[in-house]
């Protein structure tokens, strides 16, 4: 019928293409080191679920807002967890990887869609005749560059519940109600120009429970077993990406590998290491501004402790940040102050700061050691289709999960590139439109 559908699938405006159309730009090749990035729900993405675009924007943002709910347990569990990370992490996996990138795999190459995930080092692909995937499969018998994993590797020993299939090395995990049997692979993985000729990876054979990932995942945590780990002699354990808005139609946002061609202009906060939680990338948030006062936050709320998980972690896939309760009831308090203390507030699922009126918004500074980030308006609030609720697009974290953990998610992130420098120990943040 008419060209453009109005679709408010994750609850942001959201611009699709219509139906079936998917823009030229989907197809162009990538270049060099860098990925193009796109939102999962993004016209280019096969995996956009057809359902989302009947929900109301209210329906779609508690939906939205419960998949962060699973993917901070997930966190959670990472942050009270075990002192090793295994290559697929245990118990659960990330509900909802928000942004892929294209990857070629095997010799010939095939390509298929991989979540990139920045607190994970797991890696795996669903595989020809696995029970239960989609449909979009990765063919282990058409590439002559496929192996096994054998037992005696030492790779085996990091993988949950590893077992002796007839050659090679089978492992099971759960997550969320699912249970993944997988057998450890090495393949050729080509991303963009770039060829990395035995990437580690669970081929997934069996998959049970509704909760079953579509896409593979691309682990790029700071863990001995990530990508990142994996490509040292190639990327140096350097990345950075810029994540598109989520209106954004075309996907041009990027995953950039390796130092060269990062950006020289850039700000920089210390990372962090925490030998225990070792996949995440932990900075030291000292601070956050509502205009240009800076919010009385307890210190506890924010302090990095290595042995209990508490701090501030950059995440690629959660979508709205999440602070302890302490520092969201004040950053909340102070931002319902600057907007008039007179305007009606009111909730909508886990957000409760939404007002029916326009507001005019003060800017929110998250202040790290070293370097202050100002997000603009369209980094922290969210408003539905016909402009009439706008809320701040933040919570405090549920109170069932581990409470200690301060997650900058990727609502927050987009449009600024990212910058993770392991080797000089340092996260970079800077604008940039990548819309
Ligand atoms: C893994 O799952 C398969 C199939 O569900 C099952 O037969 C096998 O016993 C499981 N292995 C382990 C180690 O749990
Ligand atoms: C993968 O594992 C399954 C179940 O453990 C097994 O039947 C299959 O042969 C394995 N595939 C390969 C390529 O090793
Ligand atoms: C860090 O966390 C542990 C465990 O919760 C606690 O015992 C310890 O006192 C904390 N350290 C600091 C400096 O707060
Ligand atoms: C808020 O409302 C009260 C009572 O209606 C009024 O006295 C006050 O001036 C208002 N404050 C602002 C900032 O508008
Ligand atoms: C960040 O902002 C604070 C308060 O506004 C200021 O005191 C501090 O110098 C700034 N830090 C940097 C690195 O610019």
């Amino acid at each position: 019928m008419n060209s453009f559908l109005l679709l408010f699938s994750l609850g942001l405006l959201l611009v699709f293409a219509a139906e079936g159309r998917r823009s030229p730009s989907c197809d162009a090749p990538d270049s060099g080191s860098d990925l193009r990035v796109l939102h999962v729900s993004s016209p280019c993405s096969p995996f956009r679920q057809p359902s989302t675009k009947h929900l109301s924007w209210e329906e779609s943002v508690l939906q939205m807002q419960s998949e962060d709910q699973a993917r901070l347990q997930y966190l959670a569990s990472l942050v009270a967890g075990k002192s090793v990370v295994p290559l697929a992490s245990g118990r659960q996996i990330l509900q909802t990887p928000t942004y892929l990138v294209r990857v070629k795999i095997g010799t010939p190459p095939q390509t298929l869609l991989m979540a990139m995930d920045t607190s994970n080092d797991a890696a795996w692909l669903p595989c020809t005749g696995c029970v239960g995937c989609s449909s979009s499969v990765f063919a282990p018998a058409k590439s002559t560059t496929f192996r096994p994993v054998p037992c005696h590797a030492p790779q085996c020993k990091q993988v949950p519940n590893p077992t002796c299939g007839l050659r090679s090395c089978s492992f099971n995990m759960t997550y969320g109600t699912s249970s993944i049997a997988a057998n450890l692979s090495q393949d050729a993985v080509k991303l963009a120009a770039d060829v990395v000729p035995a990437y580690t990876f669970g081929c997934i054979s069996k998959v049970t429970g509704k909760s079953a990932p579509a896409q593979g995942l691309l682990g790029l945590g700071r863990g001995p077993l990530s990508l990142m780990s994996q490509t040292y002699g190639l990327y140096q354990s350097t990345f950075s990406y810029c994540l598109p808005n989520f209106r954004s139609r075309d996907f041009s946002g990027s995953l950039r590998l390796g130092p060269i061609g990062q950006p020289k202009r850039i700000k920089y906060t210390q990372l962090l290491r925490n030998p225990s939680r070792s996949s995440l990338y932990y900075v030291n948030m000292i601070g956050i501004r509502v205009g240009r006062r800076v919010v009385d936050i307890p210190p506890t709320a924010l302090a990095f402790n290595s042995t209990s998980g508490a701090g501030t972690i950059f995440d690629s896939g959660t979508v709205f940040t999440r602070l302890v309760p302490a520092a969201y009831e004040a950053v909340r308090d102070a931002f319902r102050r600057r907007v008039g203390v007179n305007k009606t507030v009111s909730s909508l699922g886990g957000f409760d700061t939404c007002y029916a009126d326009p507001v005019v918004s003060p800017t929110i500074t998250f202040m790290f050691r070293g370097m202050n980030v100002t997000l603009v308006p369209e980094n922290f609030l969210i408003h539905s289709r016909v402009g009439k609720i706008t809320c701040l697009a933040m919570a405090a974290t549920p109170d069932n999960v581990n409470s200690v953990l301060n997650v900058i998610a990727s609502m927050q992130q987009q449009n600024h590139r990212v910058l993770f420098d392991v080797p000089n120990s340092r996260l970079g943040v800077a604008r940039e439109l990548c819309t």
